[in-house]
């Protein structure tokens, strides 16, 4: 039987890793072979591409050069990790997938949805993530939270105006797709944010009527 794919999404400073690290544990818990991966990255090749989109340049890179480097990266990620261990039957549990590009690129950048969609279509076929979390702050406070922790990488430099079309698409997209995107608000203390995350994981239970 195929594995369940889950995916990881919101913008900067929502606390994806130390959540990613709560649903991977409680995942593990229930006997399940977990692959933990990350987008843009996850092969050698992908982990190279992620160095080209986040390393601060003078170059301005092409909103669609920014595009196709996305998917080339999960065109290499989805044929080497995540269809393989979906194939053998495990969760596979992705730090940030193609939610992120329509919010990103889509959003932020302001690029048409068509050509994304087109892409999704390309690259991915019919696989879609099974369940997306989507964890939601502010966007002045998520910003706070990763500008505190490190030097901003390309993408954290943008503006906050960036940041709030990133937000708007996320929160579009979820209102689309409450069935697979569960909204998880960040804000909170961390026991209340990890029961919001079981509630979204007891979707994807047998038996739930999703
Ligand atoms: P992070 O995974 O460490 O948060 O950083 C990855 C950055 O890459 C983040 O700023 C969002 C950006 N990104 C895109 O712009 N488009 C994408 O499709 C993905 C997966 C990430």
């Amino acid at each position: 039987m195929s594995g369940y794919f889950i995916t990881l999404e919101g913008i900067e400073g929502v606390g994806k890793t130390t959540n990613l690290h709560y649903i991977r544990e409680t995942l593990e818990r229930s006997g399940r072979e977990v692959v933990v991966t990350r987008e843009p990255g996850g092969t050698p090749l992908g982990e190279e591409v992620r160095n080209l989109l986040l390393t601060p340049r003078e170059e301005r890179i092409a909103d669609m050069a920014e595009l196709l480097l996305v998917f080339a990266a999960r065109a290499q990620h989805l044929a080497a990790v995540i269809e393989p261990a979906l194939a053998r039957g495990a969760w596979v549990l992705c730090d940030r997938f193609t939610d992120a590009t329509f919010a990103y690129q889509g959003g932020g950048r302001q690029l048409d949805a068509a050509p994304v969609a087109a892409l999704e279509q390309l690259v991915q076929g019919a696989r879609r993530p099974d369940l997306t979390i989507l964890l939601d702050l502010p966007v002045t406070e998520g910003l706070a939270r990763a500008r505190a922790r490190s030097t901003p990488d390309r993408f954290e430099s943008e503006k906050v105006e960036f940041f709030e079309r990133v937000r708007e698409a996320y929160l579009a997209r979820a209102a689309c797709e409450p069935d697979r995107i569960a909204v998880i608000d960040a804000a909170p203390s961390l026991e209340q944010v990890q029961r919001q995350i079981d509630r979204a994981l007891a979707r994807l239970e047998p038996g739930h009527d999703r």
